[in-house]
């Protein structure tokens, strides 16, 4: 009995020049696309660049676009996916090619120096509660993958690079403003560095999240709150204390 096949469309270039070269694999149960890959490397394309470490959904290495969805290729499974046509296998678009489905996520760590770092409050007592340990602890579940950089609008189709940090550093700086000892405020980074008014809420991070991060309703509208609480509050205070309100 033949063995069952698949056939995937993967993108082969650079920066340059690329094109969707055709490969088939066997189809086996359970496995997941970069096992595909890992197939089509083995016994075609020796010279295939995917990035990948963990296998597990941990390190956030193996991003890519699959069937035109931000995918960690390591947790998404083949038998997800229509076997009726070719499943396509595409780097992430937001991000440089180096080559093949590599891309160049060093941006990202240039936005993460932005950001300053937790500072502890002076002379107050190390004592946590519950709630705000678990408050934190959602947002230090991210991997990066930075999946959700990939699919936010503003990075992926307006080119807004040095203006806007994006989804990824709004959960990173949550994490930080919403540690109950952290002592800096970040309000003037995230409006003027991070260009956290360019977020319009699409909530697209949100849905892209392999960590179940809730990266809008949970960190991004509450920074949108202390930013506007600490920038326009005291001027609306001010317009009306000069009205005479
Ligand atoms: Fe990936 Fe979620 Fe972290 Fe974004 S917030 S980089 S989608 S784990
Ligand atoms: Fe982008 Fe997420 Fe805002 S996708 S626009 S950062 S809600
Ligand atoms: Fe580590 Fe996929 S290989 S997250």
């Amino acid at each position: 009995v033949p063995m069952a096949e698949t056939t995937l469309l993967v993108f082969r270039g650079d920066r340059e020049s690329g094109k969707a070269v055709e490969y088939r694999v066997p189809f086996a149960p359970g496995m997941v696309v970069l096992d595909a890959l890992h197939l089509i490397q083995a016994r075609q394309a020796p010279d295939l660049a995917v990035r990948w470490n963990c296998k597990a959904g941990k390190c956030g290495s193996c991003s890519a676009e699959v069937n035109g969805r931000p995918r960690l290729t390591c947790k998404t499974r083949m038998d997800s996916l229509p076997r009726d046509k070719p499943i396509t296998i595409f780097p992430m678009k937001a991000f440089p090619i180096i080559k093949d489905l590599v891309t160049d996520v060093s941006w990202n760590f240039k936005v993460n120096r932005k950001i300053p770092p937790f500072r502890p409050r002076p002379d107050v007592e190390w004592k946590m509660y519950q709630r705000d340990v678990d408050r934190v602890q959602e947002f230090r579940k991210c991997i990066e993958c930075f999946l959700c950089q990939n699919v936010c609008h503003v990075l992926r189709e307006h080119g807004k690079e040095e203006e806007f940090g994006g989804p990824r550093f709004f959960v990173r700086v949550a994490s930080l403003d919403m540690h109950p000892l952290d002592d800096v405020s970040r309000a003037s980074v995230l409006k003027e560095e991070l260009g956290l008014g360019l977020c319009n809420i699409t909530k697209c991070c949100t849905e892209v999240c392999p960590e179940n991060i809730h990266i809008t309703d949970n960190a991004i509208i509450p920074l949108k709150e202390r930013v506007v609480d600490e920038y326009y509050d005291p001027l609306l205070r001010l317009v009306r204390k000069i009205r005479g309100a």
